[in-house]
């Protein structure tokens, strides 16, 4: 098996996993959502968790706030397909509610797979709760738009495209944050990995922030 069909089969096998689970989400929706995309892709999006749309549909990012997901990939020349898109919360929360910490903690092992198969360059964190989920000190309202590094991964985190369909001053500036993505792609790949004196001079338990746009 080449290593295209291979991480196809490891995507695969996860996708199943997602369908199959138990959680304590399950009983209060129709079913679970597994994220979808490509396995190869440079750029992972991270939502929250399914709304009514992507319950019924079974797949993520497909209702009002995808509709303007896929728009705004389109801008930058990215088609859906091209990316994966996931949640942190593979399931839905009754009437949309917030994921509570212990839901994000059931459905982690989920999102770590998919990372770690990936390896995208860029994790683009949609929203308060995938920001918290991995840069837990950060807040949305001064961190979207720019680019941090913590411990050789690059994340950058944007406005949830559903708070720019009620809100017109986010929308315009998830317009302006997005179009930065192409040019942090290509930094990126200018970046030397993480200096090893990082590690010497610094507490191994401390993370490693550095602001890139
Ligand atoms: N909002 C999210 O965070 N995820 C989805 O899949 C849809 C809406």
């Amino acid at each position: 098996m080449n290593l295209t069909n291979n991480r196809q089969a490891i995507l695969d096998q996860i996708t199943k996993d997602v369908k199959e689970h138990q959680c304590s989400l399950r009983a209060g929706c129709i079913q679970s959502v597994p994220g979808e995309g490509s396995p190869k892709s440079a750029l992972v999006f991270v939502g929250e968790a399914p709304g009514r749309y992507e319950d019924a549909q079974g797949r993520p990012f497909v209702g009002p706030a995808g509709k303007l997901l896929d728009k705004l990939l389109l801008s930058i020349g990215f088609k859906r397909e091209d990316v994966y898109i996931t949640n942190i919360v593979k399931c839905r929360p009754p009437d949309n509610r917030d994921p509570k910490p212990d839901e994000v903690a059931e459905h982690a092992d989920f999102l770590r797979r998919e990372l770690e198969l990936i390896k995208p360059k860029l994790i683009v964190l949609l929203g308060r709760h995938a920001l918290a989920k991995f840069l837990p000190d950060e807040k949305i309202s001064n961190c979207h738009g720019k680019a941090k590094r913590k411990a050789n991964q690059v994340y950058f985190a944007l406005y949830h495209p559903a708070a720019a369909l009620h809100n017109p001053n986010f929308l315009q500036i998830l317009e302006d944050d997005i179009k930065k993505i192409p040019i942090l792609l290509k930094k990126i790949d200018e970046l030397p990995l993480q200096a090893k004196t990082d590690k010497q001079t610094k507490p191994p338990e401390k993370i490693v922030q550095e602001t890139l746009l």
